[in-house]
Formats: C-alpha cells, structure tokens, sequence
C-alpha cells in the first residue's frame, strides 16, 4: 500500500528518495513521486512505477532534502494530479501521507470558502493547505503541523518540507513511520526494510508522536506538545537477501527459500529431550498454559489459513477450544474476551490494519495479545509487546508462501508447548519435533522433483473456475491453495471443506471442470476420496495432492505427489504444490506475478 520515503543530510536527495521508493514498490502502488527543495520545491510524479517516474525527471535535481511517496489509491482516482506530493497554494508547503483522513470533506469545504482551489480529489491534499495557512500564525513549523492535526481526524504517517525551513516534520497516528539516524544524515520511511541500506539506528514513532527532523538531529514530541528523548533500536540484519538474485520473480525465491525459512524459524526453539516446545516469547509458565480457557486466532487472507490450521494443531495437541477470526470482522461483532485467553494476532507484514484493530478491541476489553509476526517492529509486534517473530526473512512477493509456512510452524511449536502442559506427551512431542525438523529438507527433496505441475497449469488456465477441496488441516490449505491462484492469475477459486461440496458447489461441476484436491494419509482421506468419486462422476478431471507411495494417485487425471510427513504437519508439504500451480499459471497467463493488480502488499487500511 501508499509507501513514504523522505531524506535530508549533505547527500543529493533525488537519488536517495528514488532507491526509497523502490525498496517500497513491492507493498504495491499504483502512482509515485518525489520532491525536492533548493531554491524551490521541485514535484514530479506519475501514474505508474518508479520507472515511469524516472522518464519524467531531469537528468539533475539538486537539493539534500527531500521526500517521495508511492500511493495505492482511496480516495480519488489512480492520476498525476491524485499522486503525491501534494503542495499547498503558494507552494511553500509540500506534504506526503499515508492514511485516510476522515473529515476531509469539511477541510476541502473551509479552505474553498477562504479561496483555496484544490488540485486534487485526494483526503490528503487538504493537510497541506491547512499546514500553509497555520505556518502563517507563527512562523513554527512543527507547532503549524500540530494544530493542523488537532483538527484532522483519521490516521496518517504524515512527512511535511518547507521551503523555508531545513527540515522535515513527521507525524504518526495509526500508520507506520519509522525515523533513520544517519551520520550528519536522516531518513523516515513507512517501512523498515527501506531504512536498513542506510542505517540500522531506528526511531519508530507511535500513534499520536511527532518528529521534527534536520539533517543533525531529531525532536520528538506527542502531539499535543509533550518532548520526550528518542529510544533508538538497533535493527538486526534479516536473514535472506531482498535482492532478486539468480531468479526471475520474488514469489518463485521465496518459495525456494521456505525450506531456509523453516530452519531459521525453528532453530533454538524446540527441546529434543523433554519432547517441548521452547518459544520464549510467549512469557508463560506451564501452570498459566494449564488453565487457559480457550484460544482465538487472529488474521487477513493467507495469515487466516494459517491461523486455522494453528486452531486445529491447538486443539488436537492441547486439547484447548481454539476459534480462528478474520480480523476485518473481528471488532465489528462486538466479540467477549476473556482475559485469560489466549489471543493470537498472526501476520507477516505487522502492519495490517484490520488485525491491528482486532488487536485494539481485544486489549481494550481487558486481553492481552501474542503477535506471531514476521516484520520485526512493526505495528502489531509492538502493540502486542509478545509473541513470537517467524523469521521468514524479508517477503517481498505480494502473494505470500514463506511467511505461511512459517506461521504454521510456529503456531505447531506453540501447540506443542501447550500442548505438553496438558495433553501431549513427551513421545507424541518428539514425534513431532522430529517431523518439524524434517520438514526443510523435505521440501527441498519435493522442490527437486516437483511433478507435473506445467500439466496442471494447462488443465486449469482456461477455466471458468477452479475448485479446491480438502478435508481437516487440508481445507486451510485449499483455500490457501485457490486464494493464490486467485489472487495472481485471476482465475475464480472457491475453496471447501471437501465434504461441503456436496451441498451446493457440486452444481459448478461440468465436463472438464477442473478441481483441486489435497489429500495427504490422514484419518480423513476416505471421506476425501468419497468426494473425488462424486466429483468425478459428475465429469471433473481431478488434480490430486497426496503423499509419495499412496495408491490414492491412481484416482486421479494429474497425480502431484509429495514426501510422507507428520500427519499434523502435511500442509507444509502440500501447500507447496499449490504455489507452484499459482505461479506457473499466473506466467502463462502473462500476469504480473510479483505485483497483482489492485493488491498491496501490507494493507493498511480498514
Ligand atoms: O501482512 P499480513 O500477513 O497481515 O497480510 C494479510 C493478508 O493481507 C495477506 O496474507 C494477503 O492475503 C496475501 N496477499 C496473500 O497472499
């Protein structure tokens, strides 16, 4: 979604701002620009990516201070005018935002009748003009942004140039933005990874915090006008490089790299000897995991399917109650929380809003939150203030595959720990220890022999629709399974609980109508072939997932077979499949694979 760069030292900015915006374009944007300020503010921006900006720029644009944005749109259609920077009327403000600003219908309409003529249909162009027009109260830039945001209301990861003044004035409230501490040198970004080429000493601003930045120093004040010193984090350098390297998409390395993902998330973290789980993070004694009386998981898209399988593992392994919830619907039911509940918030990027706002309305009631979180200090880790980090190193790829696989496998060695204080004993636990720590080298012998995944990809990249079918931990896994393919090449997808389809998808199946189904050697997979034979009756030809050896195979049109595995962990095994379909498919089908339409890599909006 919208990304926010700015820079100000001795360097030129340009160059700076622009290898910014690029570090931001895999959240996904649909417009870009930057500006500058020497003599003038210089705004050049543009519908498109950054090397449709860079068409546009002279060869030189001097000035050491400046500040650029990618915009996802929301209010306002996807043009130049909307793009940002957005300057106020005499051109001595220029602003950037990220955010939705609520009440901007009333700031467009008091700046009309004072004269001002907007130039765009963006909430955000407002901030700017009503920013001029403070200034001019007394001359004190930071004091001008403040007063404008006591009359703002919404959120906003704010970045604010005068042409007068050498600085930069940040504001957050509700959108990330993260200040860089350079040598004689500073940076803001909504987004870590655009800092780390830079500086590891970070600043991250919390809702309702300003800076006021110059190239030597950094103040920090709330917003109503208390200073308080800065904390600095030293940011640990990630494992994985964000370089494409040897391959041609994002999607395809990061599924390559899940089998290093998975090493890096378990390492440390499980007791061969006592058969447990060791996840620090969680801050619980064995005597407080006795008495939790349920368990609620938390998640958006690809963080939801592994939250239900997270559900399933808990139940099964600790015989607790555990509920996975889309977050976006989470609040909105006005749900009960018991505080001592378990409350999950699992997310890869830490910053999607709608579980940042479950999060909120669980701790509001009286709860408190895990986060099992990729993105190291993002939003969600921090508002957790525990939890687990996954450690899939950075994921750039829009559709998400090893922040899934890791999700999973924390939430196993979670079930696990729980799980042995209650109903796991110390030799199911070893089992299952010693399947975790198979996994990575299983994957690498599945990605070595794959199957016909090219001959599913034919089968499925006319389709009207594709059906994927599962039954127990498998359905998560479908719907993962059709939320890629979906998500990157466009194809219809529904995705059931096998034994659902009998009662109403069973009426798409034509001649021909293809149909996922993933079937590892569990308790379910008779039920799973019942399934297969209905649907194949009615003439569907069937693309099967299941485990090496299984006789199952020969029930199918296309057998994708992948290595045998701890019955509890087989959807780190037959995910893979499906994000090969997806990705193969969304090439043949000439799509953008790292960067679908209309899709941000972390949504920040509600
Ligand atoms: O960063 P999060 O894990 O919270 O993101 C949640 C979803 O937006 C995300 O998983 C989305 O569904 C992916 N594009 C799926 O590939």
């Amino acid at each position: 979604m919208c990304g926010i760069f700015g820079y100000l030292g001795s360097r030129q900015a340009s160059n700076i701002l622009l290898d910014g915006l690029r570090r931001l374009e895999y959240r996904g944007y649909d417009s870009t620009g930057i500006a500058v300020k020497d003599e003038t503010i210089q705004i050049y921006k543009k519908v498109g990516k950054v090397g449709d900006l860079e068409t546009i720029l002279p060869s030189q644009i001097d000035g050491t201070v400046g500040i650029a944005h990618t915009r996802w749109a929301t209010h306002g259609v996807v043009s130049d005018a909307n793009a940002h920077p957005h300057r106020s009327a005499n051109g001595k403000v220029v602003i950037v935002h990220n955010g939705i600003i609520e009440n901007t219908r009333q700031l467009r309409t008091s700046l009309t009748v004072q004269g001002v003529e907007l130039q765009s249909d963006t909430d955000s162009e407002a901030l700017a003009h009503v920013i001029e027009r403070e200034l001019s109260v007394d001359n004190n830039p930071e004091n001008a942004v403040r007063r404008t945001l006591h009359l703002a209301r919404g959120t906003w990861g704010l970045c604010v140039l005068f042409l007068e003044y050498d600085m930069i004035v940040c504001a957050r409230n509700g959108s990330p933005l993260i200040i860089g501490q350079g040598d004689g040198e500073m940076f803001v970004s909504s987004d870590p990874h655009a800092l780390t080429p830079y500086t590891q000493r970070v600043v991250f601003l919390e809702d309702g915090e300003m800076a006021t930045l110059t190239k030597n120093q950094m103040s920090l004040s709330t917003i109503k006008g208390k200073n308080f010193d800065p904390s600095i984090t030293v940011l640990e350098d990630d494992w994985g490089e964000s370089e494409l390297g040897e391959y041609p998409h994002f999607m395809l390395k990061e599924i390559y790299e899940q089998p290093d993902a998975l090493r890096h998330c378990i390492s440390g973290r499980l007791d061969r000897v006592r058969g447990n789980g060791r996840l620090g993070g969680l801050k619980l004694e064995p005597r407080d995991l006795a008495k939790v009386p349920h368990v609620r998981l938390l998640g958006c898209g690809t963080a939801f399917n592994a939250a239900e399988i997270g559900q399933m593992l808990i139940e099964k392994l600790a015989r607790i109650p555990a509920v996975a919830h889309i977050s976006s619907e989470f609040r909105h039911n006005d749900p009960v929380i018991n505080p001592n509940a378990l409350h999950f918030a699992v997310t890869q990027s830490g910053e999607t809003a709608d579980t940042l706002s479950a999060v909120k309305e669980i701790q509001l009631k009286g709860g408190s939150v895990y986060g099992v979180v990729n993105v190291v200090g993002s939003s969600i880790a921090r508002e957790c203030g525990k939890g687990v980090y996954i450690h899939s190193g950075p994921e750039q790829a829009v559709a998400s595959t090893k922040a899934f696989s890791n999700m999973v496998a924390a939430l196993s060695m979670f079930a696990l720990q729980v799980g042995r204080s209650r109903a796991t004993s110390k030799e199911q636990g070893k089992d299952l220890i010693n399947g975790l720590q198979q996994i990575p080298h299983l994957i690498e012998e599945y990605l070595e022999n794959q199957g016909p995944i090219l001959e599913a990809v034919e089968m499925i990249k006319d389709a009207k629709c594709v059906l994927f079918l599962g039954r127990g931990i498998s359905a998560p896994v479908a719907k993962e399974g059709a939320l890629k393919l979906m998500e990157i090449a466009y194809i219809p997808c529904l995705a059931y609980p096998a034994g659902e389809m009998k009662h109403g998808p069973i009426a798409l199946l034509e001649e021909g109508s293809p149909v996922v189904f993933i079937a590892p050697n569990d308790h379910v997979k008779v039920k799973t072939i019942s399934a297969m034979h209905e649907c194949k009756a009615r003439g569907a030809r069937i693309i099967l997932i299941h485990e090496e050896g299984d006789d199952i195979a020969s029930e199918a049109d296309i057998s994708i077979p992948v290595p045998q595995v701890h019955s509890l962990l087989s959807p780190l095994l037959t995910v893979i499949p499906t994000q090969l379909i997806a990705y193969h498919t969304a090439l043949a089908l000439g799509c953008n694979v790292d960067r679908p339409r209309n899709l941000a890599k972390s949504v920040t909006v509600e």
